[in-house]
């Protein structure tokens, strides 16, 4: 459901075509482009956007049951290596994992909470040097994790009530908080903060709320955060908790630290696993020693 219009270069020059010419024509040229390529041109409005999904999908997509559900343990459990087909070939993603990597220590304890099935980043951090100590919610992940990154340790664990035997140099939340509520999230923010030994560092993949689908009254009274966005994401229907970019920015200075890096990346999951776009809103932070 984001209104991120994103094709695969294969048909970008027809689109571009297209994008000239007037909203009416385009919808009949839709039906007979859709024929022709299997892409759906959606004429909403002022502005075209274009659909990545062919019709079949997007007839899946109608099928889904409109109570959105908050992707919850069962969920992550049913999902299983099916996200890694989907979201484990995210360039962006591992670009910025490398970037986090440069920053840490070669013996650097890194601690990922909701780690998935290990890959790519527990792999990444395994084949740095650095040691893993993932924790995930669901079983069927810690299973997944654990024999996909063999030397790294995998705990089935609820980032909200863990506490690490020791304290990491890098924290890793990357795309694990949407099922939280406001209040969980800022509590995790502040967690992160007492983990960390002095110097270390945080890296979390979230998604901006302004980058999304929106109504204000999704909103609180302060702007900072959207509770019940709805999109979708492994052929499901999901209601997802984002701050917005501002909001995370205020969020993790409150907590203590010092945002060094940040950057936005469209990630456009394969077809077939229908999913939405996701722009990835990545931030790198530091507990500095001096607090
Ligand atoms: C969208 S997946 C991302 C997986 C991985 N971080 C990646 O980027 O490949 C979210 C993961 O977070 C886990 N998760 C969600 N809520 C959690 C919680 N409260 N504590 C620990 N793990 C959680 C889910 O089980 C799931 O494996």
């Amino acid at each position: 459901m984001f209104r991120v219009t994103h094709l695969p270069s294969s048909i970008r020059p027809s689109t571009c075509f297209l994008s000239l010419i007037n909203s009416r024509l385009m919808s009949v040229v839709s039906s007979s482009f859709v024929k022709t390529f299997g892409y759906l041109i959606v004429n909403l409005g002022f502005s075209s956007k274009v659909s990545k999904y062919t019709t079949h999908e997007l007839s899946m997509k109608k099928a889904l049951s409109s109570d959105a559900v908050i992707p919850s343990e069962e969920f992550f459990n049913q999902v299983g290596i099916q996200y890694e087909e989907a979201f484990g070939h995210n360039a962006g993603l591992q670009r910025i994992v490398q970037h986090f990597l440069k920053l840490l220590p070669g013996d650097a304890q890194v601690l990922d909470c909701g780690c998935g099935t290990g890959k790519p980043v527990a792999e990444m951090i395994a084949q740095s040097g650095r040691v893993v100590n993932d924790i995930d919610l669901s079983q069927t992940m810690v299973e997944l994790s654990s024999k996909q990154v063999p030397t790294g340790s995998f705990t089935r664990a609820n980032m909200l009530h863990y506490t690490p035997a020791d304290h990491p140099t890098g924290v890793i939340a990357m795309l694990s908080l949407f099922a939280l509520t406001r209040q969980e999230i800022s509590l995790m923010a502040h967690k992160w903060f007492q983990w960390l030994q002095p110097n270390g560092y945080l890296l979390i993949g979230v998604i901006g709320a302004e980058d999304c689908e929106t109504a204000p009254e999704m909103y609180d009274s302060d702007g900072q955060c959207a509770t019940g966005v709805p999109f979708t994401f492994m052929n499901h229907k999901v209601s997802v908790t984002l701050f917005t970019k501002a909001g995370w920015n205020a969020l993790l200075k409150q907590a203590g630290f010092e945002i060094i890096h940040t950057e936005t990346d469209i990630y456009t999951p394969p077809p077939a696993t229908v999913c939405d776009d996701e722009p990835h809103y990545f931030v790198i932070a530091r507990k500095s020693s001096s607090i």
